[in-house]
């Protein structure tokens, strides 16, 4: 089969590539041709697998000489991030809306010259919720809690979960939405989402450096590992329409959990020298994005897939440590442990 990942140079566009690799199939079919689409050039070390062909370059203009390539399955990954939306509207509406439209107008040219549709697996996010003042956030966000977002990325992403459901309406893609919690621990450096202080805080700590938290320590939020995430994308992607149960987008399991208890799950997996590295300095424009976000949420469409949260946010933590521990260079990532 022929595969393509948007966004496959990317946090989790290369881990999905590297699980998808390892293994070997996808619903039942063998992984031939995985095609890593990305602005930037993915790793060496994914390129170098003969099963893997990278194209670099902004997806928009790519998309023009997709139409007339038959692929079996897309996971559309590739976007701005929140804060780079909120801060660039042209480059949000450009990445997100009009690539979308684009990637999904070149499947359809498929279709209409005779293939199947092509199952598209679109990484939404939890950015779609927000409150307002004629549909309040409930205590935990849910798969049926009505959309409202706050910032021009959650609402990208809810534009182009409707163009994806109405394209598999009409035939023209076998598409489906998974809203991804934020994800953590994001190994590297800081990014441009309004989130990335949610890893910032355990990986620069853990790392010997020292963390701002933007946020109240009392600010709570739904979280997953990269693990459950790619996990999620996967089950996803194979889960036949009839397990879906509908064509609208499905929240992944996420482990609920206030900064403070973050902390606390650092301080009992690395010590109290490592928590102490993390020092609070209000940023009223990241806390007015947060607070515009649920606190928690619920995933009973994924459950029904048979996916789980993490055990909790220390398991969370542990897994980032094993990662850099195996990663080359990794060592670096965790010598604040050493101190
Ligand atoms: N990481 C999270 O916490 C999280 C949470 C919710 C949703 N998501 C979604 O998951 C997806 C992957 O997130 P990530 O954390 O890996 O982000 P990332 O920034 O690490 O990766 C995104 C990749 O997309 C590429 N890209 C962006 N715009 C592009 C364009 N116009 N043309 C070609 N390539 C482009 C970037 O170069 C990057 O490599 C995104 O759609 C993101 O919105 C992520």
């Amino acid at each position: 089969m022929k595969l393509m990942i948007t966004g496959g140079a990317g946090f989790l566009g290369s881990r999905l590539a590297r699980a998808l690799l390892a293994r070997g199939s996808l619903a039942g079919a063998r992984i031939e041709h995985l095609v890593l689409a990305d602005q930037v050039p993915p790793s060496a070390a994914l390129t170098a697998d003969a099963r893997v062909e990278a194209r670099v370059g902004p997806l928009l203009a790519q998309c023009a000489a997709l139409a007339g390539e038959h692929f079996d399955g897309v996971f559309h990954l590739a976007s701005a991030v929140s804060g780079e939306c909120e801060a660039d509207f042209e480059l949000g509406l450009r990445s997100n809306l009009d690539t979308t439209r684009a990637l999904l107008d070149a499947l359809r040219a498929s279709v209409l010259a005779g293939a199947p549709p092509t199952r598209l697996v679109f990484s939404s996010s939890i950015a779609v919720f927000g409150p307002d003042a004629s549909a309040l956030l409930p205590a935990q966000v849910g798969d049926t809690t009505l959309p409202a977002p706050q910032t021009s990325y959650g609402t990208q992403k809810l534009m182009c979960e409707y163009m994806i459901a109405d394209y598999t309406r009409k035939g023209y893609v076998d598409g489906r939405s998974a809203r991804l919690m934020t994800v953590a621990v994001r190994p590297g450096r800081p990014n441009g989402a309004a989130s990335s202080f949610f890893s910032g805080i355990i990986r620069e700590p853990l790392a010997g450096q020292e963390a701002i938290l933007p946020v109240s320590p009392q600010t709570a939020h739904p979280i997953s590992s990269p693990a459950r995430t790619i996990e999620g994308l996967i089950a996803v992607y194979e889960a036949s329409r009839e397990a879906l149960g509908g064509r609208l987008a499905l929240n992944l399991p996420a482990v609920n959990v206030r900064v403070s208890e973050m902390l606390d799950a650092l301080e009992a997996v690395a010590g109290r020298t490592v928590r102490e590295r993390v020092r609070f300095v209000a940023d009223p424009i990241i806390a007015s994005i947060v607070a515009n976000w649920p606190s928690a949420a619920t995933a009973e469409r994924a459950a029904r897939l048979g996916l789980r949260p993490d055990a909790d946010f220390a398991d969370i933590i542990r897994q980032y440590i094993a990662d850099c521990a195996l990663a080359p260079g990794g060592a670096e990532a965790l010598k604040g442990m050493r101190d």
